[in-house]
């Protein structure tokens, strides 16, 4: 079913120290997305390497590696219409200097190597990135009482 379209979002170690948590929880909450998985954990290299794969050839890719194992962080798969491309838009560009005003990059951070969030950029990445941080039993089944009320 569309609706029950998951994406992973990650709120990264400088969201963390920053406070900031709370603010992009409360974000994806009011949108009306369900919380489907979340914890708090000090990721490892090997899994960040694993995670951002994809961008291992790429100059930042130490530093990117570095900045994520630098604290806790916070992994959470949010469902919903669209969860995928809808967070990413919620998100803003990778770059805060261009992300929209009212996006959640463009709103609380400033430079593309302390961009505060991670978000799926695919249904196939959503789907593999959630195999990887959570186990199946993590992820909980539930019926928010607000459904009938967000989606007609
Ligand atoms: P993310 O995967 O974290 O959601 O970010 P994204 O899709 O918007 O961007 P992506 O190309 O996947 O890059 C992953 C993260 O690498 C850092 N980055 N630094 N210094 C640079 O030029 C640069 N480019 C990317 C950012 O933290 C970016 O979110
Ligand atoms: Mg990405």
């Amino acid at each position: 079913m569309a609706n029950s379209e998951r994406t992973f979002i990650m709120c990264k170690p400088d969201a963390v120290h920053r406070g900031i948590v709370g603010e992009i929880i409360k974000r994806f909450e009011a949108k009306g997305f369900k919380l489907v998985a979340m914890k708090f954990m000090w990721a490892s290299k090997e899994l960040l390497e694993k995670h951002y794969a994809d961008l291992s050839s790429r100059p930042f890719f130490p530093g990117l590696v570095s900045y994520m194992s630098s604290g806790p962080v916070v992994p959470m798969v949010w469902e919903g219409l669209n969860a995928v491309k809808t967070g990413r838009v919620m998100l803003g560009a990778t770059n805060p200097a261009d992300s929209a005003p009212g996006t959640i990059r463009g709103d609380l951070c400033v430079q593309v190597g302390r961009n505060i969030i991670h978000g799926s950029d695919s249904v196939e990445s959503a789907n593999k990135e959630i195999a990887l941080w959570f186990n199946d039993n993590e992820l909980v089944s539930w019926k928010p009482a607000s459904v009938d009320w967000v989606y007609e």
